[in-house]
């Protein structure tokens, strides 16, 4: 198993192991036996153009599809004004105090590489890694666990505009450069948090990576993960253990894929995160509101037989791709049958949009679907919905604040209307 790493990391973990039966790591969240429930802070230090729409359309441009063309293609001045106004507005210790009283344990966390270290020819703007260490603050405060996610690497490591770049094809795993890049970032994010695990009890390093782009992608991807490891697991400089957990990502691979990977005892307080959509392929949103709740509730059985602790780190109760730019900004929906190649399946209307618009038919089965996703999800460690918040009214099928605010989501997880919804 030790093959193929880095000779410093093999003798850490061999001395770690030694001094382990005397000093075991212990989490700031007891990952195992308690479920994790949370929501992600997405679309505020790392723009994503459906979660502020307003934000892209006052550029008057529609070049401007991402974080680094929104840097590249307006005014610096503007664009450094807009993004201090939104890091300062979109989010105060408000939120994480509504967040905590909702029951909820944990936040997610999305920030990108820049925040840290922007390279030559790159246009990120930077001044949002105060606001990340604000919000650990708001979180310690209110008794929040905080997952540090590293959403964005140097050259894309998915070609997503929430990566910070949207391209037709990723550019991490084939640059080392920018794998080097990473590494370094992730030192800095481990030791920067390495004192704090009651609050930062873990760090995603690496968003979404495109495994479904095929082997190399996975290689590049799978000795990141060991180096991650050494990293977060060993951020002092000895063979000292953090108490940090390690959150991976399953790169859109089976869970099969992982079986057996990263386990204890040779490595501590590693968990696999998934993420859970319905709403990304023709098939998908074109399956009925059964439909939806039965493919959510048959996830429950292979979540709680995985090896490692699973987090569904991200999930929606959307059930369409109607939400303004969810696609991409200027890509249309699958569900309106305005996507290229789609075929419609109905309108978006009373589905996506306003709270205020949708029927009470639809809240009862918002209701529904959440509790079937919760359910399900915690037969594994827990989850963390995709998101606590976007622009009032444009995407409110997708926001756990609307969802308390209009009753389709409890104010404590454990309120169960529909109890027996996956039996
Ligand atoms: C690799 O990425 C770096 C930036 O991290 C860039 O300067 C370099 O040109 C890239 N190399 C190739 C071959 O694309």
């Amino acid at each position: 198993m030790l093959s193929g790493l880095a000779k410093p990391l093999s003798v850490l973990l061999a001395l770690a192991a030694l001094a382990r039966a005397d000093n075991p790591i212990n989490p700031g969240f007891p990952y195992g036996s308690e479920k994790v429930r949370g929501v992600n802070i997405g679309g505020w230090l790392v723009l994503e153009p459906w979660i502020t729409p307003s934000m892209f359309d006052a550029t008057g441009n529609s070049a401007i599809v991402d974080e680094w063309t929104f840097c590249l293609l307006q005014n610096r001045g503007t664009a450094q004004a807009s993004l201090q106004n939104h890091w300062q507005t979109f989010y105060s210790e408000s939120d994480f105090q509504q967040i905590a009283a909702a029951g909820l344990n944990h936040v997610r966390i999305p920030i990108g590489y820049w925040a840290f270290e922007v390279g030559p020819g790159e246009p990120f703007i930077q001044g949002q890694l105060p606001f990340l260490q604000d919000a650990i603050g708001w979180a310690g405060n209110n008794g929040l666990k905080v997952i540090v996610d590293l959403h964005g690497a140097p050259g894309s490591q998915n070609g997503f505009d929430n990566s910070g770049q949207r391209l037709s094809f990723p550019g991490w795993h084939s640059n080392a450069t920018n794998v080097q890049r990473t590494d370094k970032i992730m030192m800095t994010i481990a030791s920067m948090f390495a004192n704090n695990p009651n609050v930062v009890s873990a760090i995603a390093p690496l968003n979404e990576p495109a495994g479904f782009d095929g082997d190399a992608v996975l290689d590049v991807v799978r000795q990141y993960w060991f180096d991650s490891y050494g990293n977060i697991r060993f951020p002092f400089g000895t063979s000292q253990e953090s108490n940090t957990v390690v959150v991976l990502h399953d790169a859109f691979q089976p869970l099969s894929f992982w079986d057996g990977f990263m386990q204890p005892p040779m490595w501590q307080g590693v968990a696999m995160d998934t993420h859970q959509y319905q709403v990304f392929s023709d098939a998908q949103v074109a399956m009925s509101q059964q439909q939806h709740i039965q493919a959510a509730c048959a996830l429950g059985g292979e979540l709680s037989s995985f090896d490692l602790w699973i987090i569904v780190g991200e999930w929606t109760l959307a059930i369409t791709d109607c939400a303004e730019s969810l696609n991409g900004r200027g890509i249309g929906s699958r569900f309106a049958g305005t996507f290229p190649g789609s075929t419609e399946v109905g309108s978006c209307s009373g589905l996506s949009g306003p709270a205020s618009s949708f029927s009470s038919s639809y809240k009862t089965f918002l209701r529904q679907f959440y509790e079937a996703q919760i359910t399900a999800y915690e037969e594994g460690s827990g989850w963390i919905m995709w998101l606590w918040k976007a622009q009032p009214g444009t995407a409110d099928e997708w926001s756990y604040q609307m969802g308390l605010q209009n009753g389709w989501i409890p104010q404590s997880p454990t309120d169960r209307q529909f109890p027996n919804i996956c039996n």
